[in-house]
């Protein structure tokens, strides 16, 4: 096949930048552009969410405590990083207090009236929350759909025989594509493992006591592989496992909540979720009819478990022009 090597990870992730900045902010910082440099907010990000969510990983909390009382080696670059991130988003809040725009960020802004540090931390929380995640989801969608040609087919005969225009309409009649991105959810989530602090002493539904300041962590990388959750084949993707004999009943709708917290269950649900899942299709349907991807290396790749899971190296594909 003739066609280019490309980093779809690296790609996918400068397309979830520019979108999530684009919906919510009316702003395009352009990462997509290949002859752009990436951009200082970016980097920043980078680095302090990869730093951050090594913490976690610290066999003592007291080592990178003590890092940071210090002023020293990582914890002195997450500060560093910090500060980059609050400056370049200040800088965009600025720029946008002037524009006098009907955008989440002017509504923001308009809402916290001189609280800049509140507008300036929901900035953050929506890039956050809106780009690595996607591009997480996107990465290991495509990686599965490589190892899986059989329903890679099965997905590109769905988008052809069911849509002229990718509108709001002919994405949610994908229904195939949708069980396909949840499967693919399910064995790699985007958000493998969250963590709720308890403020005051509390109790679970199942009555177990939570006392004062003690972490609760839900795990669904663990719970999507469970067999008694998903049975003797939980570890093979299979999508149809998200079809039900009802047309309407499909994907995350089918499947409690509890069972698939993927995007978290309860009050505090991910607000993003219906953006996400037609964001994932409009990408997975627009790319699937028109172009064919072939991993350039045919190890199984590593999942890693950072703030939001990544793709140990990347995901190298060779892109070229699908056939028919
Ligand atoms: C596949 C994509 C996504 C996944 C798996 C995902 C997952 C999650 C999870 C697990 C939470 C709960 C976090 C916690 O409480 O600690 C959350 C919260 C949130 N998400 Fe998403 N998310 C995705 C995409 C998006 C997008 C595209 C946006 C918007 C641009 C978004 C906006 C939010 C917001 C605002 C919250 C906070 C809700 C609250 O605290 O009440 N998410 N998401």
């Amino acid at each position: 096949m003739n066609g280019i090597i490309i980093d779809l990870q690296d790609v996918l992730s400068r397309f979830t930048f520019d979108t999530v900045c684009k919906v919510s902010f009316d702003m395009d910082p352009l990462c997509l552009h290949s002859t752009m440099p990436v951009s200082c907010l970016v980097h920043a990000f980078d680095i302090a969410t990869q730093i951050s969510a090594k913490r976690a990983t610290e066999p003592l909390p007291l080592i990178w405590k003590a890092k940071r009382a210090m002023n020293m080696g990582s914890e002195r670059r997450l500060r560093e990083a910090i500060d980059a991130v609050h400056e370049s988003v200040m800088e965009m809040i600025q720029r946008k207090r002037n524009s006098g725009g009907d955008d989440l960020l002017s509504r923001i802004l308009t809402l916290s009236d001189k609280d800049e540090e509140f507008a300036r931390d929901m900035v953050i929380s929506f890039l956050l929350a809106g780009r690595d995640t996607v591009s997480a989801a996107l990465t290991w969608f495509f990686w599965l759909l490589c190892d899986h040609p059989d329903v890679q087919q099965k997905v590109v005969e769905e988008i052809r025989s069911r849509h002229e225009v990718l509108d709001f309409k002919g994405l949610q009649e994908l229904k195939f594509l949708k069980a396909c991105i949840c499967e693919s959810m399910r064995l790699y989530p985007p958000v493998p493992w969250d963590s709720k602090h308890a403020k005051n002493d509390d109790v679970l539904p199942d009555g177990t006591l939570v006392p004062k300041g003690s972490r609760v962590t839900y795990f669904p990388y663990g719970m999507g592989r469970m067999e008694n959750l998903w049975g003797m084949d939980c570890l093979e993707f299979r999508p149809e496992r998200w079809m039900s004999s009802e047309t309407t009943n499909i994907g995350d709708d089918f499947v409690s909540v509890y069972k698939f917290p993927v995007f978290q269950a309860g009050p505090r649900q991910c607000l993003g979720k219906e953006m996400a899942l037609m964001e994932m299709k409009y990408i997975a349907a627009f790319i699937l009819s028109r172009f064919e991807l072939r991993p350039v290396n045919d190890q199984k790749p590593q999942f890693v478990p950072f703030l939001t899971a990544r793709m140990e190296g990347g995901f190298h594909v060779l892109v070229g022009k699908s056939k028919s």
